[in-house]
Parts: structure tokens; sequence; C-alpha cells
């Protein structure tokens, strides 16, 4: 009986100071960049904010897109931004998603040189500058950190 009372002690300490640190953690760069994509998405339209900085950065841009369904291309990078925030690459399908992004991107097929990556992320970025009312230089800090992995394999493939 007394063993149990211990038992039982030892176990609730235990359990205090494991729930204790984990709200001690730092929330991760994942939880921040998905929190501030939710807040930027509520606050306008994404992709479509995006696009209108993303075409402007440079005439090479706008003529790559001078043909495009912008209904339906908005809706794509919207779920693939959504992938890249909330995916690590370890996930098979994102990582499939981005491999063939990768492959539709290289050099036999739409042929995007990458360094206008640099540009598409400067455009992420001032997108949720814009839209994100909780932002700050962390946030976008966090937003580079998260886009990077994705975008050195897309770039890997061309
Ligand atoms: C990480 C960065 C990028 C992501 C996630 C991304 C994502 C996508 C996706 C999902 C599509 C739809 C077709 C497909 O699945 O291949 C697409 C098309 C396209 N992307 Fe990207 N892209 C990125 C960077 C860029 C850059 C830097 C450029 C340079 C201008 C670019 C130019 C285009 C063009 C021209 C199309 C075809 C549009 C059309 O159908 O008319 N992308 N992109």
């Amino acid at each position: 009986m007394r063993i149990t009372g211990w038992l039982i002690g030892a176990l609730a300490v235990f359990s205090i100071v494991v729930s204790g640190s984990a709200q001690n953690q730092e929330p991760s760069i994942e939880a921040e960049v998905r929190a501030s994509f939710e807040r930027s998405e509520a606050a306008g339209d994404f992709a479509d904010k995006f696009y209108a900085i993303f075409l402007n950065k440079s005439p090479e841009i706008a003529l790559l897109f001078a043909q495009t369904d912008f209904e339906r291309q908005r809706r794509l990078l919207r779920t693939t931004v959504y992938i890249m925030v909330t995916q690590d690459l370890d996930d098979p399908t994102a990582r499939e998603t981005l491999e063939r992004i990768g492959r539709s991107h290289g050099r036999s097929e739409l042929n995007i040189r990458p360094e206008l990556y640099d540009l598409w992320l400067d455009s992420i970025c001032e997108t949720v500058k814009d839209l994100d009312p909780e932002w700050t230089p962390e946030t976008e800090r966090f937003w580079r950190e998260r886009m990077a992995p994705g975008i050195t394999l897309i770039t890997s493939l061309y």
C-alpha cells in the first residue's frame, strides 16, 4: 500500500514536470508559420496578393505567366504553400508533390531559372508582411527558414 502511494506520488510529480517542460517549450517554427499563414489568409486573399507582387518583380516573370489561368494558378499555389508550411520533406506525399513541381519547373519543361526562386520567396514574405496583422521581422525569418528545404528540393531538379 505504501509502495502504491509512493508510486502514485512519483508519477504525479513526473507528469507535472513533463507537462511543465512541454508548456515552456517555444512554439515550433512550423507552428509559427502555420499560424502566420492562417492569419494572412483570414486577412485577405494570399494567392491573389502573392501574384500581384510576384508578377511585378520582373518582366521575365510577367511574360512567363502571360497565358496563365489565374483562378487555377491561385488555387494550386495556395495548396502547395500549405503543404510546404505544414509538412516536412520526410512526408512522402509532400516530397512527391514538390518533386513533381521540380520536374515541371525544370529545364525541359517550364525552364524556371533557379535565381528566380529568390524573387518567389521575397514575394511570399512581402505577401505575409502585408496580410499578417501580427507580423514581426522574426515572422519573416521563420517563413524563410520553413520554405528553404522545399525550394532547395525543387531547384535541385532543374
Ligand atoms: C517554391 C516555389 C514554387 C512553387 C511551390 C511553385 C508552384 C507551382 C505550381 C503548383 C504550378 C502548377 C503547375 C505544376 O504543378 O507544375 C506552377 C506553375 C508555374 N510556375 Fe511555379 N512554383 C514555384 C516557383 C516558380 C517560379 C520561381 C517561377 C518563375 C517565374 C514559376 C513559374 C511558373 C509558371 C510559369 C507556371 C505555369 C503557369 C501556367 O500554367 O500558365 N514558379 N508553379
